[in-house]
């Protein structure tokens, strides 16, 4: 059992977790702020998740981040969940209360903060967003969105049975778009996200003309490997505002940070540095 005099350890854990880029993120803050602890990663098999998690603080961690393929799985296998981490379906931070373990999402707030940071124009109550995706990220996207007030979500998904099940989830705010239609979609919209893995590298490129698309609307590609998307480059060529994914996944570590190490800590140039570093 730890003990409460121990450095407070933290990891991230999936499955397969090589790639993940928490751990110079959490990295950077414990150097930064001068804190005691340690920020690992936990390579779990899915069948081993519940009992990892039930053994969690036993294996001398005060907490967690959950990555691919475990989102899902941790919400029944924490002992209590957030309302935000209920409304996305899915878990990605874990912390502990006395005894319990709760499972919360921070991709919303990390979303919502990032946008609002690099696209100051961008009011959320002036008109249609239009989200492309209807996967696990569409679904933190979109809660953000609603929650930060928008108030029409265009959501536009090659597989039209997956748009439909997120719009019977989140209500008549919520809209669906003809996918094959999406460029002629775009006209009237105040802002334009892709939560598709299209343009990411590996994936074929989003294939989308922006002819249609508002000057003045802000366009976010929450992809982030390459930083500079097919998307964000034509988005940009045309003047319109572009966000990139980056900050969306430097905002999202904020909380956990918080909880298991008991400072709030920003996201600065200089993260957004070493992360790019640890990237290459
Ligand atoms: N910046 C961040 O912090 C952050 C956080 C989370 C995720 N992400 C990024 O977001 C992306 C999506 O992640 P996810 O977890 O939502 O994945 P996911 O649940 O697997 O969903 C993938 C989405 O991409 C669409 N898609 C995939 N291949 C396609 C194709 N060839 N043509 C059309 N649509 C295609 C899927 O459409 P169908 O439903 O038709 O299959 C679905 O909407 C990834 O690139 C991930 O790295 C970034």
């Amino acid at each position: 059992m730890t003990q409460d005099t121990e450095a407070p350890r933290a990891a991230v854990i999936g499955w397969p977790v090589a790639h993940s880029l928490s751990p110079a993120i959490h990295g950077y803050w414990l150097r930064h702020y001068g804190l005691a602890g340690s920020y690992g990663k936990l390579a779990v098999p899915p069948d081993e998740l519940p009992t990892t998690l039930a053994n969690l603080r036993g294996l001398g961690y005060v907490g967690a981040n959950v990555t691919i393929p475990h989102k899902t799985a941790a919400l029944k296998a924490a002992d209590s969940v957030t309302d935000v981490a209920r409304r996305i379906g899915a878990v990605n931070t874990l912390y502990y209360e006395g005894e319990r373990l709760v499972g919360d999402n921070s991709d919303a707030a990390g979303f919502i903060e990032n946008l609002k940071r690099h696209a100051p124009s961008w009011v959320a109550e002036s008109g249609t967003a239009a989200v492309l995706g209807a996967g696990g990220a569409a679904r933190a996207v979109i809660v953000a969105l609603l929650d930060a007030g928008a108030p029409d979500l265009l959501l536009l998904n090659r597989t039209h049975a997956r748009a439909e099940d997120l719009a019977a989830a989140f209500g008549p705010k919520v809209r669906i778009g003809d996918w094959s239609r999406r460029a002629s979609a775009l006209r009237d919209v105040v802002l334009l996200v892709n939560t598709t893995a299209l343009g990411m590298v590996g994936q074929p490129p989003l294939a989308l003309e922006l002819a249609d698309l508002p000057a003045t609307a802000v366009v976010n590609d929450i992809v982030y490997k390459p930083l500079e998307t097919g998307l964000l480059k034509a988005a940009r060529a045309r003047g319109n505002p572009v966000v990139d994914g980056l900050g969306m996944l430097l905002y999202q570590a904020r909380p956990g940070f918080a909880h298991w190490f008991g400072r709030l800590p920003e996201v600065t140039q200089d993260l957004r540095a070493e992360v790019l570093k640890a990237m290459a």
